[in-house]
Parts: structure tokens; sequence; C-alpha cells
């Protein structure tokens, strides 16, 4: 699926980018992974703010990803919005990103949040935390290495190792524990599973409600989501959720990203690092944290109610590029273990 605010078919896209150079001048070309509607306003409100178009091309992570490597130097891409760490840090590692040198990034997203280089910036992030079952859940685990303890065997419910956030948390648990301690963890784990991981993360919430599950592993955002609007298995019963923030009296909860990053041979430039900075701002912020259900990447931001309702916790704050750097060794380690 692609979206454009001008309407071009992708085609004109293309031949915009390259073939007119003289009229790039006044887009910026968005390859972006995130479609949720709050996002329209905040294209609409950069084009109001600064005239510059904004060419959207919308798909899955991966697909963009390929794309870009295909189409080189003559990527019309002038910036690549993903979600997850550990997708952006793959694409990075493919050399599709440039250093953006940007005293706004630097000052008003955290620098946890951003790569050392400017290769990419994190716009607004996700906890990974608890969900629990109120009546059959009297202690729940309060750390990430609880869940490993044998107290907790046949209640917990998690998605897939093949999936992005399951192998983010295990980096980030290798970069905290080093390789030994993820091993065990995962292993520990394993074997306190209620069921095989199966569905997202909001049927690891469904499967808390139904009984199947006592404690669920999941982002903030689709307990937030179940809050803000009826997600079904969910909100009816969601008094009886209780939630945790792990680790709060050591690393924090772990965190991840939306995060976007200029293109290796962005033809629009300045441009693109002008649209990283609108989105650094107040307003940018709060409609893109809101779309998701999300906290905003910049601190003192208003936080949406749903949001605000799951009240404060400490973040880990060890640098999230550090983190998904370990994250091909956690496949390694989720498949040694028989984690599936
Ligand atoms: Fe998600």
């Amino acid at each position: 699926m692609f979206r454009t605010t001008r309407r071009l078919s992708l085609g004109l896209l293309l031949a915009t980018a390259t073939a007119l150079p003289a009229m790039a001048e006044g887009e910026v070309n968005i390859y972006s992974s995130r479609h949720y509607d709050t996002d329209e306003r905040l294209y609409s409100d950069f084009t109001d703010a600064t005239g510059i178009t904004v060419n959207r091309i919308e798909g899955k992570a991966d697909e963009l990803i390929a794309r870009m490597e295909a189409e080189g130097v003559n990527s019309p891409a002038d910036l690549l919005i993903t979600v997850d760490a550990s997708r952006t840090w793959r694409a990075d590692q493919k050399g599709l990103f440039q250093p953006v040198e940007s005293g706004i990034l630097d000052a008003r997203i955290p620098e946890y949040l951003r790569h050392p280089d400017g290769h990419w910036f994190g716009f607004s992030q996700r906890a990974r935390i608890f969900f629990y079952d109120k009546e059959r859940v009297q202690n729940p685990p309060q750390t990430y290495a609880d869940l490993a303890d044998p107290r907790f065997e046949g209640q917990i419910c998690m998605r897939s190792s093949t999936n992005v956030y399951s192998q983010t948390l295990l980096a980030s648990i290798i970069a905290h524990d080093g390789q030994d301690g993820a091993i065990e963890w995962a292993d520990g784990l394993k074997n306190n599973l209620a069921r095989a991981p199966q569905g997202g993360d909001t049927d690891q919430i469904r499967g808390v409600v139904s009984g199947e599950c006592d404690i669920a592993v999941s982002n903030t955002y689709y307990f937030s989501r179940a809050i803000r609007v009826p997600v079904d298995g969910v909100s009816e019963a969601i008094d009886n959720i209780g939630w945790i923030f792990p680790n709060q009296s050591t690393t924090g909860a772990h965190m991840n990203i939306s995060s976007a990053g200029v293109a290796a041979h962005a033809p629009n430039r300045e441009n693109a690092v002008k649209f990283l900075e609108y989105l650094a701002g107040d307003q940018a912020q709060q409609y893109f944290s809101a779309g998701n259900d999300e906290y905003p990447g910049v601190a003192g931001v208003p936080l949406s109610p749903s949001v605000a309702a799951l009240g404060y916790f400490r973040a880990d704050t060890l640098n999230l590029a550090k983190i998904a750097e370990n994250t091909p060794e956690a496949q390694k380690i989720y498949n040694a273990v028989g984690f599936e």
C-alpha cells in the first residue's frame, strides 16, 4: 500500500524525484512502515508550515528496506520510518542511512533513543511489560529475570521468537546480562510458557482474559489502545488486568521505538532533516505518539490519556543501537533453547 499527499501514482513519484530534479526542491519522499490516521495530520501540518510537499510510500518495513537496497543510488527515498530498533538496525547495517548532525535533534531526542552518529532517531517509544490477571496472580513477576523463575511454570504467554519484539527484548538481556545469562533466561522462560507461542501482543493479553495465560508479555500500546477504543477480548475485562513495569529497581523497563533516518542517497537531504526536526517539535510529538498510543520520544510532551493511565515508570536508557546489535545473537539463542 502506498499513499502520497499529492495522490501521485508510484510511477509519477519516481519520475518526479529522478527525472525532474528541479521540482524536487520543494519535496520530501518518505518511505514509511507506519500507517496511522493521525500521521496524516503530521504530514499536512509540515507542508503548511514549510511549503514542502510530502510524498509517501507505505509498506512493510522489510519490503521498504529491500526496495531501497534494490534502488541503490537512484532511490528517491529521503527518509525511512520504521518500527522496532532491530529493523532500523538491519536497515542501517545495509548502509541505507547517512549521518545527520542537528542541534535540535540532539537537544530534543534523548541519547538512548538515537543512533550515536545520527543515522536514525527514535520519535516515539513503547515499553515491553507484563499484564496479569489480578485475581489469579497474587505476586506478579517484577523483573524480566522473574519470567524465567520456576514459580511461574505454565503461566506465561509470549509471542514467537521470530517476532522482532521478542528478539529485541532478548537482545537487551544479552546487553545487560551477557550471553550465558541470556541463554539461561530464554530456556527458563520457555519452560514457563502456558502454551506454544502464537499470535500478536493483543492475543497474549486476550489469553489472560480467557484464562489460558496468567501473565502476558506485551508492548504497552496494545493495552492502552484497549483503554481508548473497544478491543475484542480485552476491553470488556480491562479492570481485571494488572500491569508491571519490570526492572524498576535495576535497569528499567525495556523500551523500543518508532524511528526515522535520512536515506543514504536522499535527493532532498535538507528537506529530510527539516522533517526530522519538525517531528521533534511538541505538536508533532503528540500526533506521532498518540497515533499508536505510544510515549513521545521528547521529554515533557503531554501523554495521551490512554497512555498516561499506565502511570510513571523508569525506562531502560541503554542505547538502542547497542541493544539492537545483539538481535542476530538473540535469534540464535532462542533457536538453541528451542523457544518457538
Ligand atoms: Fe506492534
